[in-house]
């Protein structure tokens, strides 16, 4: 499973990329917000850093708008794909922009039903949420489930993101599911490298390090 990490902040984006486990970006309006930067600026900052797919969100809600703000910042780096919020407008200008050779990753997926539109119109990535479908008492890991499993059976090539994750069993559910990619918070990314076992462990064997030094 690729891992990307869901944030604008620059300074986590190049810890996490120089752990050497990073394969991609995503980035969305109140992200970008909460950095008090401009969505150009960062993705193009964030392109100079990681090697892989960078998510950037139009906020036009008419296909005609979208094309023209996904062809704007498609050409600010060839790694950037255009985030589009699903709905009818989105599935218009993701042809068109898929047709052009622009990567689409359709977000605020919801359903089994919407991954398979967005996958029709040419979407690369579609973006089921997990952690907010969990907020209203559905079950996000089933629906995540459930759009592996039907673009298994049709060999649809469009990659699944697993998004809105909001603790590490997320992540597990998504690797065992076999999302293509899970897009992670900063904070989440951190506690995936710790257990206090493995903490026990490294203090003990410094200790007996030390002790075997007398
Ligand atoms: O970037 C999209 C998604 O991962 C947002 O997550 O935590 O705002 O529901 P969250």
């Amino acid at each position: 499973m690729k891992i990307f990490i869901d944030t604008a902040n620059i300074d986590m984006i190049k810890e996490i990329n120089s752990w050497g486990i990073l394969d991609g970006v995503t980035t969305n309006p109140s992200l970008i917000a909460k950095e008090k930067t401009d969505l150009r600026t960062c993705v193009k900052k964030i392109s100079e850093i990681v090697d892989g797919p960078i998510s950037a969100e139009a906020i036009s809600m008419d296909a005609e708008a979208m094309i023209k703000e996904g062809k704007e910042l498609s050409s600010i780096h060839p790694n950037i794909n255009i985030k589009l919020p699903m709905c009818t407008e989105a599935l218009k200008a993701t042809k068109v922009l898929s047709s052009e050779g622009i990567d689409v990753n359709m977000t605020l997926i919801f359903s089994p039903h919407q991954a398979l539109l967005a996958s029709k119109a040419g979407a690369r990535f579609v973006s089921p949420f997990v952690g907010r479908l969990d907020d209203v008492g559905q079950d996000g890991s089933e629906m995540l489930s459930q759009i592996i499993a039907v673009f298994r059976n049709y060999d649809i090539d469009t990659e699944v993101i697993a998004a809105s994750i909001r603790h590490p069993m997320h992540i597990l559910e998504a690797a065992m599911f076999g999302a293509d990619i899970a897009t992670i918070p900063y904070d989440i990314l951190k506690k995936m490298v710790t257990h206090p076992k493995t903490d026990e462990g490294i203090k003990l064997f410094l200790a007996d390090h030390e002790r075997s030094k007398k």
